[in-house]
């Protein structure tokens, strides 16, 4: 049996490593985008991974895109919560709007797309959910108090969701990856990041794979046992 996965944020950067690994292991892969249709289909025709658009920060619009994926490939029992966004600014000058959105892209998405699984999950009594989180979210960062918030509230998000779906066979953990070589990292500010590197003592930024391997064996039957547990991916940067 092929089990289904959605990834958000899946056709690019992490998510884009996670969604191919995922259907390298044999699972039939949902890769849900947020705005950059051409990525995805650059994403489509690369790999023939499905992918699908809709906003993580909205409750509706996760809902109606879950019915989609299963009307299309069955129930979902794998789910890699990875869409995320930043606006990096010092606190005082961000703005209510910056504040808002990360708040709601980044943590507002594990509700909306946790809530249109997890019944399906207990109901059939098997479900990997994987939250990815950041370092910073670990650590702080300057710059980042809205990105930060709500990475760290994912710890707390999952954890009780651990608790809460552990007999019904679901596993909720998180995955902490440092700086790794994306899109979103190369926004930051040269210097600013020739600093950051200068603290990675593996010397070197991650790579897609080194997260979405951690991924991959989460959501293997095998992983069952592991649940409510944080996994720090980061070269060494912040050891938690
Ligand atoms: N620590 C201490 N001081 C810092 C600092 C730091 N990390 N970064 C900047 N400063 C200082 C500057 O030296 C400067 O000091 P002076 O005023 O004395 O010169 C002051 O703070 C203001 O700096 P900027 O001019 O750069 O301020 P800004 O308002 O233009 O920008 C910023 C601030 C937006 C935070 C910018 O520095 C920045 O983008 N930093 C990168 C933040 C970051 O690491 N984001 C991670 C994105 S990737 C990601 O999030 C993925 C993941 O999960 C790891």
């Amino acid at each position: 049996m092929q089990r289904v996965a959605i990834v958000t944020g899946g056709t690019r950067g992490l998510g884009k490593a996670t969604s191919q690994i995922l259907h390298a292991s044999g699972y039939r892969v949902a890769a849900v985008y947020g705005h950059d249709s051409a990525a995805a289909e650059a994403f489509r025709d690369e790999t023939m991974i499905e992918t699908y658009q809709w906003d993580v920060a909205d409750l509706k619009s996760c809902q109606e895109g879950v019915a989609k994926v299963e009307r299309a490939l069955g129930p979902v029992e794998i789910l890699v919560n990875n869409a995320g966004i930043t606006s990096d600014a010092v606190l005082h000058k961000m703005t209510e709007e910056q504040w808002s959105r990360v708040i709601q892209t980044n943590l507002g998405s594990m509700f909306n797309m946790c809530r249109s699984l997890i019944g399906g999950m207990r109901e059939r009594g098997f479900g990997r959910i994987v939250n990815i989180s950041s370092v910073n979210g670990q650590k702080g960062q300057f710059g980042q108090a809205n990105y930060a918030a709500a990475k760290a509230g994912i710890l707390g998000f999952s954890k009780s969701l651990a608790l809460e779906s552990a007999h019904k066979n679901v596993t909720v953990n998180v995955v902490a990856p440092g700086y790794c070589d994306t899109d979103m990292v190369a926004s930051v500010p040269p210097d600013t990041l020739r600093a950051i590197i200068a603290g990675i003592p593996i010397g070197r930024l991650g790579t897609p794979a080194d997260i979405a391997r951690m991924v991959a064996f989460l959501v293997h039957d095998d992983a069952g046992f592991i649940t409510g547990a944080t996994f720090s991916v980061n070269g060494g940067q912040h050891m938690d």
